[in-house]
């Protein structure tokens, strides 16, 4: 008990303003500053609206100028800031409601060198390296014009088509790859994604500064954020864009296929894809049902999709599982019993884009399935139909959006 509260009153010690134990001394910027660094006065900073947005961290006794100089510039930002004795803030440029205030406000020393200053409360020292921002050409490829960051989302896409480029993307490289597809959308997104696409649904419009991570393959450019992409589109975009084509069915019958999950956005250390398959999930009394699921390749020979209804198939004839229901949110489900009832009929296979097998659609739509963990089933990867928010089954988050692929068999 006795440690356990001492430790408590220590940090509630050391998280009080008033209990500051490096407030109003008198503090100086470092003569010498890292090469090319000057300082730029102190500047307000809210915790609600940062200054500055990018990387930061917090040393409670080894913060100093040069210590977050250092940092900052090693990721390539050319603006520091110290705050509060102890925080460091990286940025690519002030962000409202920052602005410049007395350097008397600015008088907290350094937790790591009390001869310094290091800002104050809602004060920054701030600092810049004198490079240029990074920043987003308005045109590229001669008739390719930005648009502005655009939302997006990993469980609906706001562009079809992802692309990976090894070695790093930059604007100009997904431009042209987008370009040369026959895309009239491309997008930038997390600082190493390309996608493109003929339209952009339902995404809407933010602040640049939500665009603000830079390009792995180019530091001189931003290429989106989380969620964000930076967006391009040709000249023959600018009107509305259109409707996507409605996709339609090639068939409702396919005698021999299996069914291969072919990540939109790979994850970065795993596999391009998963086979998938039916597993059983719950026995009651004459029914058993299952679903399709990553942990399901094995066990059955192959599928069939007859009038759409999908069988899975084996050497056993009897009880035959067949599908069963296709909703929202959940994995299609599968019953075999010895008198089974209607199946669900409504998949079909439908023309692949990128010119692989044909893929599985349900209810006309190809697009909505994701391999999800489903954390009522210790994490097993199983497929789901639109995957929706605060689900008893899995986090959306974890998702990660798939076609399906009819791999002949
Ligand atoms: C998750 O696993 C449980 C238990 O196997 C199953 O009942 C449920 O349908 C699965 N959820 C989804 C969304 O696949």
């Amino acid at each position: 008990m006795g440690p356990l509260f001492l430790l408590s009153f220590v940090s509630a010690t050391l998280a009080s303003p008033q209990a500051h134990q490096y407030l109003n001394r008198r503090q100086n910027i470092p003569a010498a500053l890292p090469e090319g660094w000057s300082s730029q006065g102190c500047y307000t900073d809210e915790p609600g609206a940062r200054t500055l947005t990018g990387a930061s961290y917090s040393s409670g006794d080894a913060m100093t100028v040069e210590s977050c100089i250092s940092f900052c510039s090693d990721a390539n930002f050319p603006l520091a800031g110290v705050e509060f004795s102890r925080e460091c803030f990286c940025g690519y440029a002030v962000q409202s409601p920052g602005a410049p205030t007395g350097l008397s406000e600015c008088s907290y020393a350094c937790t790591g060198d009390s001869a310094q200053s290091c800002g104050g409360a809602g004060r920054l020292n701030l600092f810049a390296s004198g490079a240029s921002a990074p920043s987003v050409p308005q045109t590229v490829a001669e008739d390719w014009d930005y648009q502005g960051c655009y939302t997006d989302s990993v469980s609906d896409r706001t562009l079809s088509h992802s692309h990976h480029v090894d070695g790093g993307i930059t604007i100009e490289s997904c431009v042209a790859f987008c370009s040369t597809n026959g895309f009239s959308f491309a997008g930038l997104e997390f600082g190493d994604e390309c996608f493109c696409g003929n339209s952009i649904g339902a995404s809407t419009k933010k602040s640049d500064s939500e665009c603000a991570m830079v390009c792995s393959g180019n530091l001189a450019e931003f290429c989106g954020g989380r969620d964000r992409l930076t967006l391009y589109s040709t000249g023959d975009a600018e009107e509305p864009p259109e409707e996507p084509p409605t996709p339609t069915c090639i068939s409702t019958n396919v005698a021999r296929f299996n069914p291969l999950a072919v990540f939109k956005t790979p994850p970065p250390a795993g596999p391009l894809s998963r086979p998938i398959g039916m597993i059983n999930v719950n026995t009651v009394p004459h029914v058993s049902y299952g679903l399709l699921s990553s942990a399901g390749s094995g066990g059955w020979l192959y599928y069939a999709l007859q009038n759409g209804a999908i069988y899975p198939k084996t050497t056993i004839p009897f009880p035959a599982p067949v599908s069963f229901s296709v909703v929202p949110g959940y994995s299609p489900i599968f019953v075999s019993t010895q008198i089974p009832p209607p199946a669900y009929s409504g998949f079909c296979s439908m023309a692949n884009p990128s010119g692989g097998p044909p893929l599985l659609a349900a209810n006309l739509r190809p697009d909505l399935w994701s391999l999800c963990s489903n954390t009522t089933a210790g994490g097993r990867n199983d497929l789901v139909y639109s995957p929706q928010a605060n689900h008893p089954h899995y986090n959306l988050a974890t998702c990660l959006a798939v076609n399906i692929h009819m791999v002949p068999a």
